[in-house]
């Protein structure tokens, strides 16, 4: 709900407030975001803005900016915080002072060229800046049942000269002096979102400059009070709905109020008089229930306001990806093959990654080449489509269609479609096409709709596989060099826009060397993401818990793959892996035909009752439970609370272990339920010389005498079995079986091997 009394504005969600209003001269003054407050008037606490403020400027309304909560701060006019808008006049001159000219409730506002969330009820405040003929009008949108605010600008140069733009950032948020911590999610390659929690003292910022939102730092971020935690505790979050360079600044000010910008990242943007010029939108939520409120309020808004289509609420097929499996060695007679122990499994999709097209040997050629390599697929891509759908198993395609190698016929053509300089670092042999070019993004569509026009393809993996350097354009002038790797970004929606418009039952998953452009604008056109090429299960526990602060399990791209791990070379056990993969979109990264009769049979257990799930596992609420160091429990739980999964990892295996229980988030209190686990298989043989404490003959470790043995003699899994309310699962917790720690070994043990885990269900006792 908006409300737009007397120049003040609240804009309410079911649990969270937002109010501003202007000054008597016209500044936009913010109030505040926090808990939703019972009355209108509630919201009027205005912060007392200082008229003797020692060295600092005071403007002609004596108000002193430095030190006034602001809805839109500014350069040039006393306030030295990061401002929301940054320009250059014709004159040079940097100083804006825009004040309140109007406000519209438009029905339908979105940023131009950019994608943002469906739905919400809007308002648009315009601001006049004082001494030129330019306008910044500032849109708010409220996301009611997903408690989220999203906000977004728009400057319009109604003068008669350009003016350039160096930030117009898409939101700001100014919060109260207080003591505050920032929460940022970094990395790199394989270790995408690592939570990073520091103390927020002078100037911090969250950003990246790779030209693509990229693994270096997620957009996503929190500020929280410094005693908030998981389940208790005032948390704002706030996030970017694009893909480009991305710039999070918090800030203390030297009157200890915090500011908060989000947007694009810096650029040089010429604005030509009558023009306009977007910054993409940001999206911005609160909790007073700790960071487990904000990825409730997070996960819903982005499964109904960012994930759309076709696709938007519909369940997920379990697929098998070509790439650990095969590498570049693809056939046809191999993918064929492939699919049909896909199909055995219980794979309902089989996806041909990377290696396909013509020439492409190995990752320094024929990037930009999209036809198949009549070598490998003499019949091509229709009549491997089909003989893969004749074995009843769908047929998904890899395509990084940004990128060109230098050896390609299309490079051969047109050397002039790469983004910068000829010499330039590259990244994976591989140059980035121009895309703010419209010819490039006419020959991009063309390749993607001859491949999805020509057989019959039911799912694309974009790729993207290098970050952006060099962004010279031989497209455009000197002067206007700074905007374009915006323009790159505009390119690329561009061309999703109209390929998921002309091909809405694809399920296209984004990819960038895993998650190196895990954002909400590739959200907009693709409902999932690959998460992170790093398939550990180690790893994926770690780098999935950092992804599920800010985005549901129901976009995230989990693979089961081989051991050892191709990353880690760790061998981490069958049962963990597929445990760590359920609790996203589950898919097998390897080839299920070089397995054992017996991997194969655990596998198709595993699909089997993932599918028998799977609603409950790609879209149940998720929730971080407490979890003791080297340990993560997470759950998921139905909306009505009737059936919850949990998964329990734990990195090392401990000798004589302290027997701990384990705290439920999430199900319902009064409703009684029954706990069952997961059976995983005990094999002998993980005992090693032990076996001979207890065998009457001499066993040795990896003889045959072991592996007959292994087979033969079947020991007895863990197995829990305990009935109580929800409140007691989640206060008294449980106990699981307890773990093996170097003496005996029965029914009432639990081998808890090194990076192990155990998979948790509890269904409601209806009688
Ligand atoms: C990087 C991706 O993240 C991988 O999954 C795979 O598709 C390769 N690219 C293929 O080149």
């Amino acid at each position: 709900m908006i409300l737009t009394e007397n120049n003040r504005f609240v804009l309410q969600t079911q649990r969270t407030g937002y109010a501003f209003h202007t000054t008597a001269g016209g500044v936009l003054q913010h109030l505040y975001y926090g808990v939703r407050l019972p009355r209108e008037e509630d919201y009027l606490s205005v912060p007392v803005t200082r008229n003797q403020p020692g060295n600092a400027l005071l403007d002609n309304d004596d108000m002193c900016r430095e030190d006034l909560l602001q809805e839109a701060g500014t350069t040039g006019w006393g306030d030295l915080r990061q401002p929301l808008v940054e320009l250059t006049f014709p004159d040079g001159g940097r100083a804006a002072d825009f004040r309140f000219s109007h406000f519209e409730r438009p029905e339908n506002a979105a940023p131009e060229g950019l994608p943002s969330a469906l739905g919400g009820e809007t308002l648009k405040v315009v601001l006049k800046e004082r001494n030129h003929d330019v306008y910044l009008e500032l849109y708010y949108t409220v996301f009611e049942e997903t408690d989220v605010i999203a906000r977004w600008s728009r400057l319009i140069n109604d003068t008669a000269e350009t003016v350039w733009v160096r930030r117009l950032m898409s939101q700001q948020l100014d919060l109260p002096v207080g003591d505050y911590d920032l929460v940022t999610f970094r990395g790199a390659w394989a270790r995408e979102m690592d939570m990073v929690r520091q103390h927020l003292e002078g100037q911090l910022q969250w950003s990246s400059g790779a030209g693509i939102s990229s693994n270096r730092c997620n957009p996503f971020a929190m500020v929280c009070r410094r005693d908030a935690c998981e389940d208790y505790g005032d948390v704002w979050a706030m996030n970017l709905v694009y893909s480009g360079d991305h710039l999070g600044t918090a800030e203390k000010s030297a009157y200890h109020q915090v500011r908060l910008t989000q947007g694009m990242g810096l650029l040089h943007w010429q604005l030509e008089p009558g023009a306009s010029f977007d910054s993409p939108q940001a999206v911005m939520t609160y909790s007073d229930r700790g960071f487990g409120g904000v990825s409730r309020a997070m996960h819903p808004f982005v499964q109904k306001h960012i994930v759309r289509g076709y696709w938007q609420d519909r369940e997920r097929p379990v697929l098998v990806n070509s790439w650990e499996a095969i590498y570049f060695k693809v056939s046809h007679r191999k993918v064929v093959q492939l699919a049909r122990s896909a199909k055995e499994i219980g794979a309902e999709l089989l996806v041909l990654d990377d290696g396909w097209f013509t020439g492409r040997t190995d990752d320094s050629h024929a990037l930009g080449d999209w036809t198949a390599d009549k070598k490998k697929l003499p019949g091509g891509l229709a009549s491997l489509a089909k003989e893969v759908n004749a074995l009843g198993i769908d047929f998904g395609l890899w395509v990084e269609p940004e990128m060109i190698s230098e050896n390609s016929e299309l490079f051969r053509a047109h050397p002039d479609w790469i983004l910068g300089h000829k010499d330039q670092a590259i990244g994976r042999n591989q140059y980035v096409l121009d895309l703010t070019r419209p010819e490039v993004c006419q020959y991009v569509l063309e390749s993607m709709r001859a491949i999805l026009g020509g057989a019959d393809i039911r799912y694309i993996k974009w790729d993207m596989n290098r970050i952006l350097g060099d962004t010279f354009s031989p497209a455009w002038p000197a002067a206007r060099q700074g905007e374009v790797r915006h323009r790159y970004i505009l390119g690329l929606y561009g061309i999703l826009k109209e390929l998921t418009a002309e091909f809405p039952q694809v399920l296209f998953e984004s990819c960038a060397s895993g998650g190196n452009r895990f954002d909400l604008g590739m959200l907009c056109y693709m409902p999932q993401v690959w998460a992170s090429d790093n398939t550990d299960a180690a790893c994926r526990a770690a780098i999935q818990w950092g992804y599920s602060y800010g985005y549901p399990q129901s976009v995230l791209g989990c693979h089961v793959s081989d051991a050892p791990n191709h990353q880690t070379l760790r061998r981490t056990p069958l049962e963990s892996r597929f445990a760590m993969a359920a609790m996203g979109l589950l898919g097998y990264e390897l080839d299920p035909g070089e397995l054992s009769a017996d991997k194969r049979q655990r596998i198709k257990d595993q699909i089997a009752f993932y599918k028998a799930h799977r609603r409950l596992f790609q879209f149940g609420r998720l929730y971080r439970c407490p979890s003791a160091e080297g340990e993560k429990l997470t759950m998921v739980v139905t909306p009505d609370g009737t059936e919850a999964a949990g998964v329990h990892f734990a990195a090392l295996n401990q000798p004589n272990p302290i027997q701990k229980p384990l705290y439920c988030r999430g199900l319902h209190r009064e409703k009684v339920y029954h706990l069952t686990n997961r059976l995983t298989e005990v094999h002998m043989k993980d005992f090693g010389s032990l076996v001979n404490y207890m065998a009457p003959i001499r066993i040795r470790a990896g003889s045959l005498v072991e592996k007959v043995a292994d087979q033969v003699i079947k020991l007895p899994p863990d197995a829990i079995d305990q009935t109580a309310s929800g409140a007691a699962f989640c206060q008294a917790g449980f106990y699981p079986v307890q773990p093996f720690g170097g003496t005996g070994f029965n029914e009432g043990t639990r081998l808890m091997k090194d990076f192990d885990s155990r998979l948790y269900l509890w269904t409601e006792e209806t009688e």
